[in-house]
């Protein structure tokens, strides 16, 4: 047992997340985010990024996966965040662990602009593989700006089984006549039409509201790597920005929720999760990064 620090349902572990993970309690955990190793060779004076082929690192990362599912609630979301090197596998491993009906999305992350690469089309995006425990049971709140924005319920062509007609009480839409197809369920529809924000304009239905439309391609300014280091507890290389753990945490929990990140680097995850009213369980193998967090999370008020 390695409890590094505690404060205000914040811990922090310094172990072999494996460990972590065996002893934490079955459906204790409501939001898992890991930005794990890539695999680059390299080897830190505190950890080995060198986990062999491709497979060799996929048995390594299965039994964790494994156990991540294992604790995470019946309405938890997992979110794991990889590159190139390993991505394609990773994809494979947790169709297999968490089961391909529970994959919601890849998320591509624009982390710089061009580099200047000479041989090769420059890498800008790494991925972010999102997986629910249940998709018929899953927390996704959408999150409200203040402008209202109309955005079609549809897109062109007949497709066959999403061109029928949907009605829910007064309004009736076939959109076969129309040669379109629809782009959300019945249910999704009625929800929207309850909530008073479906609008019909020539026939065609559109979504009326303040909802901020986010797609999978996270490419805003806030998102890109920043590695300046500004802080005196910025002793970790290469921090995540913290818009990218602000739209998970807010839109995949709610406040009071456990929020999980086993290999947590720096801290970004467990500094977003304590500004947003989370409490959380981290965990790094190396001093040096448990003490970077440590010193952050102290600093917020
Ligand atoms: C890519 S970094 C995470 C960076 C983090 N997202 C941030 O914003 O600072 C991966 C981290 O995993 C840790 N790590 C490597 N192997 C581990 C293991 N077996 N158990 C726990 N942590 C591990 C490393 O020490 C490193 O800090």
């Amino acid at each position: 047992m390695s409890l590094y620090y505690e404060n205000g349902g914040i811990q922090i572990y310094h172990e072999d997340n494996l460990e972590l993970l065996r002893r934490l309690k079955d459906k204790s955990v409501n939001l898992i985010y890991c930005d794990i190793l890539y695999n680059t060779g390299k080897v830190f004076d505190d950890y080995n990024d060198n986990l062999g082929s491709p497979m060799q690192a996929i048995e390594w990362y299965r039994p964790r996966f494994e156990e991540m599912k294992r604790v995470l609630t019946d309405n938890g979301s997992i979110f794991i965040h990889c590159n190139w090197r390993l991505d394609s596998y990773i994809r494979i491993l947790m169709d297999e662990v968490f089961g391909g009906k529970n994959y919601r999305n890849r998320i591509f992350r624009k982390h710089s602009q061009e580099r200047g690469f000479y041989s090769n089309f420059d890498s800008q995006v790494d991925s972010i593989f999102y997986y629910v425990k249940d998709s018929g049971n899953f927390v996704f709140k959408e999150q409200i700006g203040s402008t209202p924005r109309i955005v079609p319920l549809f897109e062109n062509g007949y497709m066959d089984g999403r061109s029928e007609t949907r009605t829910f009480k007064d309004i009736q839409i076939n959109l076969e006549e129309k040669n379109k197809h629809w782009l959300v369920s019945q249910k999704q529809f009625e929800n929207m039409a309850k909530a008073g924000q479906v609008k019909i304009i020539d026939g065609l239905p559109y979504r009326f509201s303040c909802v901020i439309p986010i797609g999978n391609l996270w490419n805003e300014p806030e998102m890109l790597d920043n590695y300046t280091r500004t802080d005196v507890a910025e002793v970790y290389d290469t921090p995540k920005p913290e818009a990218i753990l602000e739209r998970i945490i807010k839109t995949c929990s709610n406040e009071g929720d456990v929020v999980a990140d086993f290999f947590m680097g720096g801290g970004t995850t467990a500094v977003v999760a304590k500004k947003l009213k989370r409490n959380g369980i981290f965990c790094d193998i190396s001093q040096k990064a448990c003490c970077a967090a440590m010193l952050k999370l102290e600093a917020i008020e």
